[in-house]
Order: C-alpha cells, then structure tokens, then sequence
C-alpha cells in the first residue's frame, strides 16, 4: 500500500511539476501590494465590533502576515494554483481602520475574484471608481464596512460579478457616514450575472430604475431601508428567479403592481412600511412556495383576495395597520404550515373561523372590526405564545378555561370587546407562561383562574366589575412580577400596600371608590395615578423618593396637607403633576422649577395661598398651567414660556395685565394647523399618553378635556381682581381658541387687535368696566360660538 501510494504521487509530480513547484510562488508585486496595504491600516478591536453579533469571530488576519513567508498561505489570502495570482482575498473581521482610496494598492490585486472587507471600518472611505476595474470579480463583500457615498458607474464593468453585498450596519449613529447614499445608478443594469444584491440599510434615494428588471438572476434583492422615491418598477416582474426580496421601509409610492405572479420560487416577500396605496397585490396568492409575506404599515386598501390557490408553505403572514376591509377570507383559516398571522389595525368585518391546523404560535387580529363569539378551538393550539383580539366587536361569555390547555400561552389580549369572560370551573387556571394579560372591558367578576399564573409583568383589568378588594393570593403573586398594573374604573374600595411590588413601574387605580391613606408607592415608578378615588390624609413621604416618575396624578381625592417640599425634588423626568381638587394647603412647591421635564401642572381646586410663581420661565416644556381656584394673590409676573393653556380662575390675584406677560406666550402665536379640524390625527399633550382630564371653562360651561389636546389654546383669568386696560398684545395670540376676563374690574375700550384672533371660540369679557363701542372685528371673528360681553 504504501509503495503504491509512493508511486502514485511520484508519477503526480512527473506530471504536474510546475503546478507543485508555482503553488507557493506568491508574485512579488501582490506581495509589496498586500504589504502595502497593511500598512497602511490600523489594527482597532472596535473596528469589527459588530461582527460578533454576526456569529463570527473578529481578528486581526494581517497581523499574521510574514513579509518573508509565501503571500498565497497568508490568513485571507487565496491564490490560482496555477498562475499564483491572488483570487481571493477575505480581511472581513479583520479589525482594520483606516482609509482606502483610488491610490490603495489594493486595486493592484487585478485578478481578484472575490473580495470580503466587511466588518472592518473604513470610514470616511468612499467607493472608488478603481472597484470597476476588477474584470474577473465574482463577489464584492462591503458590508459592515463603513464605506459611503455613491455608488459609482464604474461598478457596473463588473460583468462577472454574481454576488454585490453593500449593506450597512448602524453601527455608525452619524447617519451621513453609514452606507451609501445617492441614486441607484441605472447602470446596474449591466451586472447581468448578479443573483445576489443587498443594500440595505444605506441611504439611497430617487427612484429604484427599471434597469433593476434586466437582473434577471436575482435570487435575493434586499433594499430596506432606504428613502427611496416614486413606485416600484415594474420591470421586477422579470426577476423571476428571485426568492427572496425584502423592500420594506423605503417610502415607495404607488400602488403595489401585480408583478410577483410569475416570481414562482419567492419564498421571503417584504414590502412592508411604504407609502404605497391600493389594493392587495392578488399576484401573491399564487406563489406556491411563499413561506413570508409581509405587506405591513402600507395603507393599503380593500379585501384581501377570497381566493388563494397557493400558501401551502406560508409560515409567516403580516397584513397589519393597511386599510383592509371585508371578512376575513375562510383561506387564511386553513394555511397548513401557518404560525404566525398578524392583521391588526385594519378595518375587517366577519367572524373568526375555527383554525384547521394547529402551528399557530402568533395570532393578532386587534382592532378590526370583527364580531361573533371567540372560536373554542384556540383551546386546541397547543404552540400558541400571542393571542390578541382586542379592539374589536367579538361578543359573548368567554370561558377563560378554554387557554388553560395552551402552555406556551404567554400574551393573551382580549379588551374592548363585548365579551363577558369568566371561568366555568373553580379550579381551571390559565397557564403559569402568561406574561402579560389584558382583560379591559371584559365584564371581569372574579379572578380565580389567576391562581397559577405567578410571572405575569402586564396586566390590564380595567373597566371591569371587581368589588371590594383584590384577593390576597392575587396581590402575593403579583407583587413578585408585575411590572404594569392597570385596575382603573373598578369597584375596589381598599387598596392593599404596594412596598413589596419589585417591579412595579405602572400604576393605575383611578376611578375606584378607595378609600383611606394613599398606599406608599415603590420607588421605581414611571406612572403613579390614584386619581378618582377618595384617598384621605397626607401624602406618604415616600412619593419623594420615587426618582424616575413621569406622571403623578392624584387628582379629585380628599388629600391634605401641605405639598411636600421634597417632592420636587423628586424627578426630572416628571412630566405630567395633576394634584387638582384636594384639599391641599399652603404654599405652592417652590422648587417645581427644579422638574424641567414639566410638561402639564395641574393645582387647581386646592387651598393653596402663595404669590404668583415666578419659576414658570424655568421650565422649558410646560405647556398647561392651572391653578384654578385657590387663594393666590398679588401681581402676575412675566417669563417666557411654552404655555398653551394658563387658567389663573377664581384667585385674588391684582394688578394691572401687561402687554409684555401676553407678547412672552409664544406658543400661542402659531397656529398648529395640524391639529385642526376634527378629522386630523389629535396630538396629545405629555411624553406618554395621558388619559387625565383637566376641566376647563369653556363655550360657557365646563367640559372635560377627557385628553388634553395641544390645539385647545386658552387663557382662563377670570373671577380675579385684575384691573386696568385689556392688553393689545393678546390680539397678538393667534392660536388663542378661548379667553375668559370675566368677573375682573378691567376698564376701556376692547383693543382693535383682538379682530386677529382668528380661531377664537369663545370670548368672555362679562362683568368688568369695559367701555367703547362693541367692534365690528368681532363680528368678523368665523369661528366664535360662544361671546359674553354683559
Ligand atoms: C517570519 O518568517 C521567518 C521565516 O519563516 C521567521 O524566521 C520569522 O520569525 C517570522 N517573523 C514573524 C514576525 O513571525
Ligand atoms: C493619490 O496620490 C496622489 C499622489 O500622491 C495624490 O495627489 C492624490 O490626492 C491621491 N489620491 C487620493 C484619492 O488620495
Ligand atoms: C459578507 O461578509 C459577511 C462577513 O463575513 C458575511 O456575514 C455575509 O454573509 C457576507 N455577504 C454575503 C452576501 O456573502
Ligand atoms: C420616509 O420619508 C419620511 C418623510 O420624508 C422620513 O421622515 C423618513 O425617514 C423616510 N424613511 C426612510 C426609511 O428614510
Ligand atoms: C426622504 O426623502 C424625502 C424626499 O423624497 C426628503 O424630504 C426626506 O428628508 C428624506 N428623509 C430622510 C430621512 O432622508
Ligand atoms: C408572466 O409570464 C407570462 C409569459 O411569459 C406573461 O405573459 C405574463 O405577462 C407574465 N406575468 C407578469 C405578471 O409579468
Ligand atoms: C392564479 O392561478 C390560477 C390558476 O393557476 C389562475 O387562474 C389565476 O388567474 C392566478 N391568479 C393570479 C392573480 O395570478
Ligand atoms: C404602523 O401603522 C400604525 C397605524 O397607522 C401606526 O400607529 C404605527 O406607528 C406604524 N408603525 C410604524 C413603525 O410606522
Ligand atoms: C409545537 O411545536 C413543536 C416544535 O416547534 C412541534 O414539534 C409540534 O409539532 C408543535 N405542536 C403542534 C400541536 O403543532
Ligand atoms: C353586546 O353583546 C350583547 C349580547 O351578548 C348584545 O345584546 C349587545 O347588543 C352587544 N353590544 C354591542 C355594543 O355590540
Ligand atoms: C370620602 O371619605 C371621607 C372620610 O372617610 C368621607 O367622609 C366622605 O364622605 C367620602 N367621600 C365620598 C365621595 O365617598
Ligand atoms: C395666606 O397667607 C398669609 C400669610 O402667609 C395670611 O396672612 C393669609 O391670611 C392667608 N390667606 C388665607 C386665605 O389663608
């Protein structure tokens, strides 16, 4: 054996003596190049930082290189075995930093057929024209590599190149530097042998060319995101080859066109968050192999086809936040590979259908328009992680113990329905994986079927009938998990203590009938609203210590006491301090000033006794101010300020109003156009969402702003002791929807300027010393409904 084996490599040698003896002849010039080149880059661990996020290893492959060793055996280096030209060379990970321009000697490396330097960082370096100049390049790996730019023309020479991957990280936050930017040339055409293309997550813009059709190999073609404008072309009807194409996020027009059907081998299809309009591409349903689809976040309109010849592989379908109308059609339940189904946010009707197969891990149908009662063959998807039904009109008794089988069940939505959900059996429970469980408006009874569930972080029980008091084995569960509490608009009367909450960041029990001591608060809290209660005493000192709170509503209790001082000390993150109808006493908090996130105060309706607060100025974001009735006093002060809504009503305050105070409410100057009319998506005052109401006089009688909108501009001085003339500047105020100086001792005439305010709703000037004539400009003003002069 040996002999023969001995033999044979000798007649190999014989015959191939120039292939041996070349193999390890690296060229001269390639070798000076290669030197050349590490030279000129620095090894930098961060340089290839997010490479091991991509499951591989970074190292420096240079550092290895051997000036006197053969270049062919260098780390990342690989030659032809014949010629010893370098073919391939892969310095992806390697942790190099630096530039490479037009002069790098890479570009010496002419035979170069593959070439890797993603993960590396090369920034500021821009795509050289000198790329185009690798005739026989095959594979040009650029991710992760912090090149940018444009992409040039030159690249299009590339005729052999099968593989273009331009995709960018986020590494870089300077977005200017990450990823290329510009148009796609149209001379991508050229690359006729390229069947994969990424470049995602750069910066392209303008249209996508048609040229993009003459790609005919393409199996992959990735472009999200990017910032592209105008439709997708249609010419991708040509890419018949392709099977995967991801083009979500790139702000592309249109409707999404019928090009996919003979696109027959696409298993990944995204087209998720653009602009695009219409109907749904009936194309797809035709595509047999189609294992994702996403069309997400389009605004896209119309029934999804009744009709599906195709999807036996579908796994994955996301229709969410489109226009969507009509049923939901039978197909959808009888995908035999389906796991995950997302049609939330849309406007379909119908009734959900048993499920035929039982894969389903993911199911969410929130905030459709569906009706009928809950399908009892959920019971049977034993996978089932998310099940969301919420916002939507389903009805009937749901038995909860219908989950108790589904053991991965970790999210279960079913709030603003018109179900009645309750347990058949005492001592069926839900399983222990539930993390989070919204049960709003569900007709809620009792909560025995909680009993094993013992991890749950989410819990959403308002607008439910619970009386009394929660039970003492929910509470012990609880206080080891939950993150997020929600029991508003119950019937509780006793709240038990929360000290032993761990996690507890989200708290609200308004709109109960507790009574007694306001429970001390744990001191990581974001949102702590006990309001609509009728919780007595003074406030625990612990609310001081809470140093991450955003929004502290106690609101319409019977709280006393002083403010503590110490509560401003609290955040700076808080944003929202509603202490309206208490009976709270002295002092306003003077160091309020301290809390520059402040974005609404709400003290109205207390006992408080102080001057007018100067700190105002000192916080940039306040934009709602009330101190409605207490007894404050003396003269008003000027600051700027961001104020939208300023009610001084029912307070001693004196003195005359200056034009200056009104000339510093700059933000009631612009008129947010925006928010105007009914049709428009309101924005809300607060960082988080905020549900509190704060009653305002307006149009006369007193409504609740139920959320407090950013256009409802008002200023309330009324029932005062201001005197002196109106002041001109407040005709300045252009966004000014309601004024009210009722029940002042103002004299003069009504300045001329107030024929300005264009969108003013309401003006009440009763029951001062006005004099003059009543102007014709305000029988201009459109928009007032309501005028009291008397
Ligand atoms: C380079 O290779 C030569 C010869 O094999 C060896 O003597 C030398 O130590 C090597 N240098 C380094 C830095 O590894
Ligand atoms: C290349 O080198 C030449 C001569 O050294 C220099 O003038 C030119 O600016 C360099 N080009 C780039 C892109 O650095
Ligand atoms: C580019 O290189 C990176 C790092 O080696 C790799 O993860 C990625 O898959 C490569 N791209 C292509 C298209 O092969
Ligand atoms: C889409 O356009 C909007 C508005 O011009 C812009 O804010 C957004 O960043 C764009 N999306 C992408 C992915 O660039
Ligand atoms: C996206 O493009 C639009 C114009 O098409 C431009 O107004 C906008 O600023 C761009 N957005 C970004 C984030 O580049
Ligand atoms: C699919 O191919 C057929 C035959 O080549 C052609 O007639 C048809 O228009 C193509 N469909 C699309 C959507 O491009
Ligand atoms: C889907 O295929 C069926 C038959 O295979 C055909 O009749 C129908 O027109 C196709 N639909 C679309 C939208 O291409
Ligand atoms: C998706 O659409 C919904 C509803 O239109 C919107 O609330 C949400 O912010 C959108 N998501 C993104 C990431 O744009
Ligand atoms: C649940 O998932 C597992 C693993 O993914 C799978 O083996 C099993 O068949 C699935 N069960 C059902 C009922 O689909
Ligand atoms: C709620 O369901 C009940 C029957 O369960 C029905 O009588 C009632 O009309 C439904 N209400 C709404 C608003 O759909
Ligand atoms: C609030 O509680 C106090 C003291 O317990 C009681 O006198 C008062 O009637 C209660 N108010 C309401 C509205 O329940
Ligand atoms: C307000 O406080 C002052 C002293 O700080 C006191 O003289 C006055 O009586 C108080 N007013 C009321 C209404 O309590």
């Amino acid at each position: 054996m040996g002999c023969l084996f001995l033999l044979l490599i000798v007649i190999f040698w014989l015959q191939y003596p120039l292939v041996i003896f070349s193999r390890h002849l690296c060229q001269l010039e390639q070798n000076l190049a290669l030197q050349l080149l590490k030279l000129k880059l620095a090894i930098d661990d961060y340089a290839s930082a997010d490479c091991e996020s991509n499951d591989h290893f970074p190292y420096p492959k240079t550092l290895s290189w051997n000036k006197s060793t053969d270049c062919c055996t260098w780390d990342g280096v690989t030659c032809d075995g014949v010629t010893g030209r370098i073919t391939e060379l892969d310095l992806s990970c390697s942790q190099l930093h630096g530039t490479i321009d037009s002069n790098s000697t890479l570009f010496q490396l002419s035979h170069l057929q593959k070439l890797n330097l993603a993960y590396n960082d090369f920034s500021p370096s821009q795509i050289s024209i000198k790329f185009g100049w690798f005739p026989s390049l095959t594979h040009l790996n650029l991710s992760h590599s912090g090149f940018s730019g444009t992409i040039p023309s030159q690249v299009s020479y590339l005729s052999k190149l099968m593989s273009l991957d331009l995709s960018a990280g986020s590494r870089e936050l300077d977005l200017s530097l990450s990823g290329f930017s510009g148009i796609i040339p149209y001379s991508i055409g050229h690359l006729k042998s390229l069947s994969f293309l990424d470049l995602s997550g750069c910066y392209f813009s303008g249209n996508i060319p048609p040229t993009i059709g003459d790609l005919t190999k393409l199996t992959t073609l990735r472009l999200f995101p990017n910032n592209f404008s105008g439709p997708l072309p249609s010419t991708i009807s040509n890419l018949v080859q392709l099977v995967e194409f991801e083009i979500s996020s790139t702000n592309l027009t249109g409707n999404i066109p019928n090009i996919f059907g003979n696109s027959t081998n696409l298993k990944s299809l995204s087209l998720s968050y653009n602009l695009f309009t219409g109907l749904f591409p009936s194309s797809v349903t035709n595509l047999t192999k189609l294992e994702s689809l996403e069309i997400s976040n389009c605004s896209i309109t119309g029934p999804i086809p009744s009709i599906a010849t195709g999807f036996p592989n579908i796994i994955l379908l996301f229709l969410a936040d489109n226009s969507l109308s009509g049923e939901i059609p039978s197909w959808i339940f009888d995908l035999p590979s389906l796991k995950y189904l997302v049609l939330r946010g849309n406007q379909l009707t119908g009734q959900l259908k048993e499920f035929k197969y039982n894969l389903l891990e993911v199911v969410d149908v929130g905030e459709n328009k569906l009706h009928g009662p809950i399908p009892t063959t959920f019971s049977k998807l034993m996978n089932l992680t998310t099940l969301d039904l919420s916002t939507n009109s389903l009805s009937g008794s749901l038995d909860i113990g219908i989950f108790s089988n589904c053991k991965q069940l970790r999210r279960l939505g079913l709030s603003f329905n018109n179900l009645s959900v309750f347990s058949s059996q005492k001592d069926v429970t839900l399983p222990n994986s539930i993390g989070s469980l919204y049960v709003s408006s569900c007709n809620i009874r009792e909560l025995n079927y909680l009993r094993a569930v013992k991890n749950i972080g989410n819990l959403d029980l308002s607008n439910n009938k619970m009386y009394g008091k929660i039970p003492d084995w929910a509470w012990s569960n609880w206080q080891v998990s939950v993150s997020y509490l929600n029991l508003s608009s119950n019937f509780l009367t006793v709240i038990d203590p929360l000290h032993h909450f761990k996690e507890l960041v989200y708290l609200d029990i308004k709109s109960n009938l507790i009574q007694g001591q306001l429970p001390a608060p744990p001191p990581n809290m974001f949102l702590f609203i006990v309001s609509n209660n009728n919780f007595t005493g003074k406030l625990p000192s612990s609310l001081c210590k809470m140093s991450s709170l955003v929004i502290l509503d106690l609101s319409n209790n019977s709280l006393s006491g002083i403010i503590p001082k110490c509560l401003v000390n609290m955040s700076t993150s808080l944003s929202v301090l509603d202490l309206h109808n208490n009976h709270f006493k002295g002092m306003l908090p003077r160091k309020l000033a301290n809390c520059k996130a402040l974005e609404v105060v709400d003290l109205a309706e207390n006992l408080l006794n102080d001057t007018f607060p100067k700190w105002l100025g000192s916080l940039p974001r306040l934009q709602v101010l009330s101190l409605r009735s207490n007894g404050l006093h003396g003269r008003i002060t000027t600051s700027r300020n961001q104020l939208k809504i300023l009610d001084l009503s029912y307070n001693d305050f004196t003195g005359n109003l200056s034009e200056r105070f009104f000339n510093n409410l700059k933000s009631m100057i612009i008129v947010d156009r925006t928010g105007t009319g009914t049709g428009n998506p309101l924005r809300y005052i607060g960082r988080i969402q905020y549900h509190d109401s704060l009653t305002l006089a307006i149009k006369g009688k007193k409504i609740e702003l139920v959320r407090i909108l950013s256009i409802f501009t008002t200023i309330d001085f009324s029932n005062n002791k201001f005197k002196g003339d109106v002041p001109k500047s407040i005709g300045n105020l252009s966004s000014l929807r309601g004024l009210n100086l009722a029940h002042n001792s103002l004299i003069g005439p009504i300045p001329q300027s107030f024929g300005n305010l264009s969108v003013l709703e309401s003006l009440d000037l009763s029951w001062n010393q006005l004099s003059g004539n009543i102007l014709q400009q305000l029988a201009s003003l459109k928009s007032l409904a309501v005028l009291n002069l008397s």
